[in-house]
């Protein structure tokens, strides 16, 4: 395991270990305050290329690590698949190496194949390759920001500032993960993240949507949903993922939310200091009532505002050397 992510392909939780989480959240905290600023740019990544390359669809990762980037004054190549060349059957590598011919510093991948960004740094020579969502396997830049979005709202509340609390905020912390956990790599990544922070984590689906096999995983399968929901302290809702054919899984969608949709009736299970997560999109009605969505503890809003400056430390910190990441 890494202890800084500095210089690395962001790839996986579980490359970055609790130490490189730790890491990451602190610059993310640091270029918070840039946000605040009145000119939103620092000169962080004058001269690099930040190459956005998106085979799925994407609103909130894409824009705001294209933000990102540009808040941090690198210049940025958005490829729109759909009118270029990979339509006339050019490959995933052919189409990484034309624009890493281009000089470019890093790209952002976003691609159905599960593996696709761990295939694409073997095959760059410079660049750094940073995982935007591959298929139901990873998507960590959205668990960092789960786990800041978290940490800042319980600091907040404790009256302290969040970059002093470190990870300590999530030890013996209950979060409850529900929904289609077979098909989210939103899942995958955040149950890494919140184990190695030391939280303890069940996770509530149907039968169907569990994965064959989560023996390995740190996590326990709740008995009983309502009883898991009374003793959580985070619930991390998740989307049907339709896209991966999530609806084949369920009787009906309508069946699901009544069964395991965060409805109003069992938001209402919940302890008083609750928070509830949700990664976006949301499909209201279905996984999550739209009275819940915009209760006051649910933290959806905030955890799209976070995407910025947690982007902004992810593409600074797989640009850097070790040094320049410690000295800023
Ligand atoms: N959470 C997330 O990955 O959203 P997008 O698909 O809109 O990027």
């Amino acid at each position: 395991m890494s202890s800084s992510a500095a210089g690395q392909h962001l790839l996986a939780i579980d490359d970055l270990g609790s130490e490189g989480i730790e890491e990451l959240l602190e610059v993310a905290e640091a270029f918070g305050e840039v946000e605040r600023r009145s000119v939103r740019k620092v000169p962080t990544l004058k001269g690099k290329v930040v190459a956005s390359l998106f085979f799925e669809e994407s609103t909130r990762t894409r824009l705001s690590f294209e933000t990102a980037a540009k808040r941090l004054s690198a210049d940025v190549l958005s490829l729109a698949v759909a009118s270029s060349s990979v339509k006339k059957g050019e490959s995933l590598r052919d189409t990484v190496e034309t624009i890493e011919a281009m000089g470019i510093d890093a790209v952002v991948l976003r691609h159905k194949s599960a593996g696709a960004p761990h295939q694409v740094a073997r095959w760059v020579n410079r660049a750094r390759v940073i995982n935007a969502g591959d298929g139901f396997h990873q998507h960590p830049t959205q668990a960092l920001i789960d786990l800041f979005t978290v940490r800042q709202e319980l600091s907040l509340r404790r009256g302290q500032q969040s970059e002093r609390s470190g990870l300590s905020v999530f030890e013996g912390l209950n979060v409850l993960v529900v929904g289609d956990i077979r098909h989210s790599r939103v899942a995958r990544s955040q149950i890494q993240a919140y184990a190695l922070a030391g939280a303890i984590v069940t996770i509530a689906s149907p039968g169907t949507l569990l994965p064959d096999d989560v023996s390995s995983w740190p996590v326990t399968v709740a008995e009983n949903f309502e009883d898991a929901l009374r003793s959580a302290d985070i619930v991390s809702v998740l989307r049907m993922q339709e896209e991966r054919g999530s609806g084949s899984f369920v009787p009906s969608l309508h069946e699901f939310t009544a069964t395991f949709g965060m409805t109003e009736e069992r938001s209402m299970l919940l302890k008083e200091n609750a928070l509830i997560t949700h990664p976006g999109p949301m499909v209201r009605g279905v996984e999550i009532a739209s009275r819940v969505a915009d209760d006051e503890r649910c933290l959806v809003r905030k955890q799209v505002a976070n995407g910025v400056p947690i982007r902004m430390a992810a593409l600074f910190l797989a640009l850097s050397s070790p040094e320049e990441a410690s000295r800023d």
